[in-house]
C-alpha cells in the first residue's frame, strides 16, 4: 500500500479518535463517540495489516480471535459496579503490550536501527509500560477485594519506592547509552519497574482506586505513544498521546472535585491518611437528628412543587436507580418539577451516577451538574438524597479543619426540606460526620435505598 495513503488513513483514524473523545464528554453523545473511536481503531488496524503483507496472518488471526472472544465475554458479563476493575485490567494489558512490543523490537532490530531517539522510546515503553501493568493488576485486585493486596503497608515504603525508581531509571539509561547491549539492561529494568508499579499502588486505599486508575490510564497512553516512536507508527503516537492527555485531565478533574492535589497523587503517597477513614460519623457523635418513615416522606413529597434527587454511592450499591426513576415518574405525573443533582465524584468512578441513571432511562435534560443545580436549591421544595453522604456534607464549607474542607459540594441544605435515604448514620467514603443530618430542615429516612 502506498505510504502516503497509509498516512492519510492514519490521519483519518486520528480525526475519528478526536471526535470520539469529544462525543464522550456528554452522556447523549457518548455511545456515538465510543463507536467513532472504535471505527478509528479498526481503520488503523486494517491499514497496518495491509501495509505489512510480510506478517504471519495465521498468528494474527488466532490472536485476534482469542482477544475478541475474551474482550466480548468480559464486556458482556461485567456488572456495571465492576466497571472500574475492567478498566484497570484493560489499562494493564495496554502497558504490558508496550513492554512486549519494545522488547520484541530489541530482539529483532539491527544495530543500525538503534538510534538514540528509538532507544529512548524503547526504554520509556518498557519502564512506563511495566509500571502500568503491575500497578493496574494491583488496582484490579483491590477493587475486586482480593485479600493479598488489601492495605499492605510497611515502614520505609516511600524510600523503597524511590530506590526502585532510581534503579529503573539507571537501567533505562543503560538501554539508551549502550544500545548494542540494550537487552541486558531492558529486561532487568522491566522486572524492577514491575516491582515499582506494584509497590506504588499496593498501599493506596481501595476506594481511592478510581483516581489511580485514571492516572494509570494516562500512563498506558504514554507507554503506547513511546511504542509508536519505537515502531515509527504515527497513529500509535497520536492515540497514545490522546490517552495520556485525557487520562491526566480526568485525574485532575477528579482531584479538584475531591479537593486533593495532583502531586499528592503522582508521588503515590495519597490514600496513606485517607485509606483508613478517620473514625467519625458514629451515631454517638450526633446531637438531634430527625427521622421519619416512608409515610411521612410521602406526605412531604405530596406538598412539593419541585424535587431534586441527589444520588450517591448508596444508590449504586442498592441498584436503586430504577425505583428512583419510578418515583420521579409518579411525581412528574402529578405536575412536580423533577431534576437530578449530579456531583462529579458521587459514587466511586467518574460518571458513575450518569451511567446508572442512563440505565434507568432518566432523560439527560433532567441531569444537572453541580454548578447548574447549586443556585437552584434555594428555590427547591424537597431534595431527596439517595445514598449520598460526603458530596452533600456542609462541613466542606463550614468546618476548616475537616478532611473534606474546600471540596465543592451540593448545597442541598439550602432547599426547604432535605430527606436523606440511607441505612444508618454511618459515614461515607471520607469517614466523617455529616453536619447535614443535624440540620433542622433535614429528615433521615433509614433503610436500603
Ligand atoms: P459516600 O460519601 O461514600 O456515602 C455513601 C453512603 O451510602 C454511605 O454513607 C452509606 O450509608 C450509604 N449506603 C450504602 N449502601 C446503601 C444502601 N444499600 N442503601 C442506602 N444507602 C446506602 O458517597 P457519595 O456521597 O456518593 O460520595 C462519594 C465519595 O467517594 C466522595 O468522598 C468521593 O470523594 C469519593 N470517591 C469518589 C470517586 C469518584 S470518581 N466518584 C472516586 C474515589 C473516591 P449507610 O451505610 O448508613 O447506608
Amino acid at each position: 500500500m502506498n505510504a502516503d495513503l497509509v498516512q492519510l488513513a492514519y490521519l483519518l483514524s486520528a480525526v475519528l479518535f478526536i471526535f470520539g473523545l469529544r462525543g464522550l464528554t456528554h452522556p447523549r453523545t457518548a455511545v456515538r463517540g465510543n463507536l467513532l473511536g472504535a471505527l478509528g481503531m479498526l481503520v488503523a488496524v486494517v491499514v497496518t495489516l495491509i501495509q505489512h503483507a510480510e506478517f504471519d496472518f495465521t498468528l494474527i488471526a488466532v490472536s485476534l480471535a482469542i482477544g475478541t472472544a475474551l474482550g466480548a465475554a468480559m464486556a458482556v458479563r461485567i456488572q456495571m459496579t465492576a466497571m472500574p476493575q475492567l478498566v484497570a485490567l484493560f489499562n494493564g494489558f495496554g502497558g504490558g503490550a508496550s513492554v512486549l512490543v519494545a522488547g520484541a523490537f530489541l530482539i529483532t532490530a539491527l544495530s543500525l536501527e538503534r538510534t538514540a531517539q528509538v532507544m529512548v522510546a524503547t526504554a520509556a515503553s518498557g519502564l512506563i509500560g511495566a509500571v502500568t501493568f503491575s500497578g493496574s493488576l494491583v488496582a484490579f485486585g483491590k477493587l475486586q477485594e482480593l485479600g493479598w493486596v488489601k492495605d499492605v503497608r510497611f515502614p520505609w515504603q516511600q524510600l523503597a519506592n524511590a530506590g526502585l525508581a532510581a534503579v529503573s531509571v539507571g537501567l533505562a539509561v543503560g538501554v539508551i547509552l549502550m544500545p548494542d547491549y540494550a537487552s541486558a539492561f531492558y529486561w532487568p529494568m522491566v522486572v524492577v519497574s514491575l516491582a515499582l508499579g506494584m509497590l506504588l499502588v499496593i498501599s493506596i486505599g481501595g476506594a481511592d482506586m478510581p483516581v489511580v486508575i485514571a492516572l494509570l490510564n494516562s500512563y498506558s497512553g504514554l507507554a503506547a505513544a513511546a511504542t509508536g516512536f519505537v515502531l515509527t507508527n504515527n497513529v500509535l503516537i497520536i492515540a497514545g498521546a490522546l490517552v495520556g492527555a485525557s487520562g491526566l485531565i480526568l485525574t485532575r478533574i477528579m482531584c479538584v472535585a475531591m479537593n486533593r492535589s495532583l502531586p499528592n497523587v503522582l508521588f503515590g503517597g495519597f490514600g496513606m491518611d485517607e485509606a483508613a477513614p478517620a473514625a467519625g460519623g458514629a451515631a454517638a457523635e450526633y446531637g438531634t437528628v430527625r427521622s421519619a418513615g416512608p409515610e411521612e416522606a410521602a406526605m412531604i413529597l405530596e406538598s412539593a412543587q419541585s424535587v431534586v434527587f441527589v444520588p450517591g454511592y448508596g444508590l449504586a450499591v442498592a441498584q436503586a436507580q430504577h425505583i428512583c426513576r419510578e418515583l420521579a415518574d409518579v411525581l412528574a405525573g402529578r405536575g412536580v418539577e423533577v431534576t437530578y443533582g449530579i456531583h462529579p465524584v458521587a459514587g466511586r468512578m467518574p460518571g458513575h451516577m450518569n451511567v446508572l441513571l442512563a440505565e434507568a432511562d432518566v432523560p439527560y435534560e433532567q441531569l444537572l451538574e453541580m454548578d447548574t443545580v447549586n443556585p437552584e436549591f434555594r428555590d427547591t421544595d424537597v431534595v431527596m438524597v439517595i445514598g449520598a453522604n460526603d458530596v452533600v456534607n456542609p462541613a466542606a464549607q463550614n468546618t476548616p479543619g475537616s478532611p473534606i474542607a474546600g471540596m465543592p459540594v451540593l448545597k442541598v441544605w439550602e432547599a426547604r426540606t432535605t430527606m436523606v435515604i440511607k441505612r444508618s448514620l454511618s459515614p461515607g467514603f471520607a469517614g466523617i460526620k455529616n453536619e447535614l443530618f443535624e440540620y433542622p430542615n433535614n429528615v433521615m429516612i433509614y433503610g436500603d435505598a
